[in-house]
């Protein structure tokens, strides 16, 4: 079966109604990243941190998957599909696709803040300051960090070099490490993108361009592909 490797972004989960990062005036939802997303804003005020990520929870459990989730869990009906998201919502999976690489975690997990393999299912929307780990330390979103490391970015870049399909969807590649891994694609693969604002993709010129929102250039792209 031809390998297809997906990487997303924020923009894939945008016409589910979850906010993207960066087409919001660099705030999060009105907030600083700084405030709520790095390691010293949970030392700094981790009431501030845990209310943030329950209030993001709650969109995601209340957002539900698009037409480009669905279309892209229905290319599994023809080839290995690998799914490389740098979203924190759960949507690919209740799309349908079997085959997740979560490179910035999932909210819908906690892990413990003092040890981030350690991580457990979340009953319902938040979690309360006082939720302990095993080991007694206070439960987080299982979500990495701005400043904390990318666990999954081995694996991911390995994925993309087995690619024989690569499709970007809704990522400004503004990122790193996750925008470097459109470089571990083979060069003879063919590489389409999706985004009604195609980003800045340097001097690869290689890439199929396809500007259109989510819903509309996905579903054209799998109907092609599954023909
Ligand atoms: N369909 C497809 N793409 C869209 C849509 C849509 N309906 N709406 C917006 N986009 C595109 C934007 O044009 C932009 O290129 O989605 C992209 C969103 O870019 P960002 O907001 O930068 O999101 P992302 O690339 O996922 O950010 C990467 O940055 O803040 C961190 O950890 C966070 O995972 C995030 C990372």
């Amino acid at each position: 079966m031809k390998k297809i490797v997906v990487l997303t972004g924020a923009g894939i989960s945008a016409e589910s109604g979850l906010k993207t990062f960066r087409d919001s005036d660099g705030l999060w939802e009105g907030y600083n990243i700084q405030d709520v997303a790095t390691p010293e804003a949970w030392r700094r005020n981790p009431d501030l941190v845990q209310d943030f990520y329950n209030q993001r929870r709650k969109s995601v459990l209340e957002a539900n998957p698009n037409a480009a989730h669905y279309a892209l869990a229905r290319l599994e009906e023809k080839y290995h599909v690998t799914i490389i998201t740098q979203n924190i919502d759960d949507l690919h999976e209740r799309g349908g696709s079997s085959n997740v690489v979560h490179l910035h975690g999932i909210i819908t997990r906690s892990q413990s803040s003092r040890n981030s393999n350690l991580t457990y299912p979340i009953n319902g929307w938040e979690i309360k300051m006082g939720e302990k780990c095993e080991m007694g330390s206070q439960l987080r979103a299982h979500v990495v960090w701005f400043g904390e490391a990318v666990p999954m970015i081995e694996k991911a870049a390995r994925i993309c070099t087995e690619a024989d399909i690569f499709i970007l969807v809704g990522s400004s590649l503004a990122v790193y490490p996750a925008a470097g891994l459109v470089d571990y694609v083979p060069n003879g693969a063919p590489k389409y993108i999706i985004d009604p604002k195609i980003p800045y993709l340097g001097d690869d010129s290689s890439f199929i361009k396809i500007e259109e929102k989510a819903t509309m250039g996905v579903s054209r792209i799998v109907e092609k592909l599954l023909r």
